[in-house]
């Protein structure tokens, strides 16, 4: 399938469900506590989109994905599942919230600190925030989806982390995964070029050691080989004529854009 230029009012669509995505993410926060099962922020997240935000979970049943948020802690790279085991002091996690409003996906996950994290930990997960966001400021019409890509992995890369290539951003709209890939590393190719009315998101994932992966026997959840800390934070975002709008901006973000 080829790479969708939303319409004016497929636009007002999409800001609206990434908008419920983000909420998602701001009233789960008071929540992530030492204590808490990973399985009880999933059925509180469930509750809330479906029930006062009127949505639907887009992970539930996503090829057979069984919950409706993706949890991954620590050394979890990406796509957790929900479970029942108890977030302690020192540990970092990932929620990750797609959901579907009137016909479209809004999708966005950011990391949580378990009480104070170590000094190693609370790098990472900046590194990792500040790597989304100066791939971000790559996107323009005219850009190409490659420079996102060279520029976080440059970004990361300098501080000593790595980056998953298994798993990339990707073009959102009516369907979960669209067109285009966006890759976290640079390319040969150097990708396609971008225009105004394109929907995609950008989701780096930044090991602390060595970037090999492998998925766990669940045959969802992503790990380091290695064991290494990984983070990972994700925006959906919108090519304008000026530049980018970030569909799933939170409150506590808007000091980071211009
Ligand atoms: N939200 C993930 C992404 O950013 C995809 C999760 S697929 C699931 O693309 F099935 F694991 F939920
Ligand atoms: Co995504
Ligand atoms: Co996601």
């Amino acid at each position: 399938m080829a790479i969708v230029i939303k319409t004016p009012d497929e636009i007002e669509r999409m800001r609206r469900a990434c908008r419920l995505a983000a909420e998602v993410l701001e009233m789960i926060e008071p929540y992530v506590k030492p204590g808490i099962t990973t399985i009880e922020i999933n059925d509180i997240c469930h509750d809330f989109i479906v029930n006062t935000q009127q949505a639907i979970p887009a992970p539930l049943n996503y090829r057979g994905f069984p919950k409706s948020i993706c949890t991954s802690i620590n050394h979890q790279v990406c796509h957790g599942i929900p479970g029942g085991k108890r977030l302690k002091r020192g540990d970092i996690v990932n929620i990750d919230v797609t959901i579907i409003k009137d016909g479209f996906h809004g999708d966005t996950s950011k990391m949580f600190f378990i009480g104070e994290p170590s000094i190693l930990a609370r790098r990472l997960v900046n590194v990792t925030q500040e790597a989304l966001f100066v791939g971000i400021e790559q996107v323009k019409p005219g850009a190409k989806s490659g420079d996102i890509g060279s520029a976080i992995q440059q970004y990361a890369e300098a501080r000593n982390y790595t980056i998953v290539r298994e798993y990339c951003g990707h073009g959102i709209g009516r369907e979960f995964h669209e067109e285009p890939q966006i890759v976290h590393y640079k390319t040969p190719s150097g990708g396609i070029t971008l225009q105004p009315g394109m929907c995609f998101t950008i989701e780096p994932m930044v090991n602390a050691g060595k970037r090999n992966v492998k998925v766990l026997p669940d045959g969802w959840t992503v790990v380091t080989k290695d064991r290494s800390l990984s983070a990972q934070w994700e925006h959906t975002l919108l090519v304008t004529d000026e530049g980018c709008e970030i569909l799933t901006l939170r409150k506590e973000e808007m000091n980071k854009t211009t």
